[in-house]
């Protein structure tokens, strides 16, 4: 595996793989990795000739009160697990290099951006997207691959591909789960074990709600109701938002089809926990 810290480097190596006819698969990361950031790197070593992931811990997309300067740094762990896995190309950048003094330019994807966890954390998305540019246009890659926890992201980020014309697919792959069902996420270490054992009431709700949903209820109003009353029962939860959504639009829907987006996001103490299933039946 090859370590690449600055942007003109990971472009000419990037560029040659792709000259010498070998697809690109890319895996952008904060780092902290865990099993569901290497089941991304197995879907595109699977997709693709070769893989590359960054790490980047990006300032872009944190607010001023969010956790930019404790959130977990890794890197030396990370990057023995990605050599294992069998990653070819690790891109590093400092922040220096990936916003050089005097950097102006952002994207933003109007709209989407200030839905759900953009409402909870104004500009975050903007951060995401214009990273995510940025990263996408340095590695240029072929297939991009994307965690479907972050479903909010994923919706922004397909939107941004598709009004851009950039030539790549973006890949989204299921949501890694602890084997009681907590999401994996880099935020659970900042869990105590009490508070872990809280954020489990995530899953339960939406898997009542899922349960309720296979019943045939098809009412929105009714099945958010049912699946709040769960996270209510848990008196270290902190409710952000619970929502039954369009995919695509982010817009609540009334009726509840196969394929709609539950999203909820809590606090448990200081730390903000999101988790998500599309509807089954
Ligand atoms: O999902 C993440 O880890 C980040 O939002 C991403 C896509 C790497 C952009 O910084």
């Amino acid at each position: 595996m090859k370590r690449i810290q600055t942007i003109a480097e990971m472009k000419a190596i990037c560029r040659q793989l792709t000259r010498r006819g070998k697809t690109l698969g890319f895996v952008p990361t904060m780092g902290a990795l865990h099993e569901g950031h290497l089941s991304l790197v197995r879907a595109s070593k699977s997709r693709c000739h070769a893989t590359a992931v960054s790490i980047f811990v990006n300032p872009l997309q944190f607010g001023p009160a969010e956790d930019l300067s404790k959130y977990p740094r890794t890197l030396e762990r990370d990057a023995g697990l990605l050599e294992d896995v069998g990653v070819d190309l690790l891109f590093v950048p400092t922040v220096d290099e990936m916003y050089p003094a005097g950097a102006k330019t952002y994207v933003q994807v109007e709209g989407l951006s200030g839905k759900l966890d953009g409402a909870s954390r104004p500009g975050h998305f903007q951060g995401v997207a214009t990273v995510v540019t940025k990263l996408f246009e340095i590695v240029r890659p072929d297939c991009a691959f994307f965690g479907q926890k972050d479903a909010v992201q994923v919706t922004v980020l397909r939107k941004l591909g598709s009004d851009l014309d950039m030539d790549v697919e973006i890949v989204v792959c299921p949501i890694v789960r602890e084997r009681d069902g907590l999401a994996m996420s880099s935020r659970n270490v900042y869990l105590t074990p009490e508070q872990r054992q809280q954020a489990l009431v995530l899953h339960r709700a939406l898997m009542r709600l899922q349960i309720s949903a296979d019943q045939g209820e098809s009412d929105a109003a009714k099945l958010s109701e049912i699946g709040q009353q769960v996270i209510a029962e848990e008196p270290g939860a902190r409710l952000d938002y619970f929502a039954i959504v369009d995919p695509e639009t982010l817009d609540p829907v009334v009726d509840v089809a196969p394929g709609a987006l539950v999203a909820v996001a809590a606090y448990f103490g200081a730390t903000r926990l999101i988790d998500n299933i599309l509807i089954t039946s």
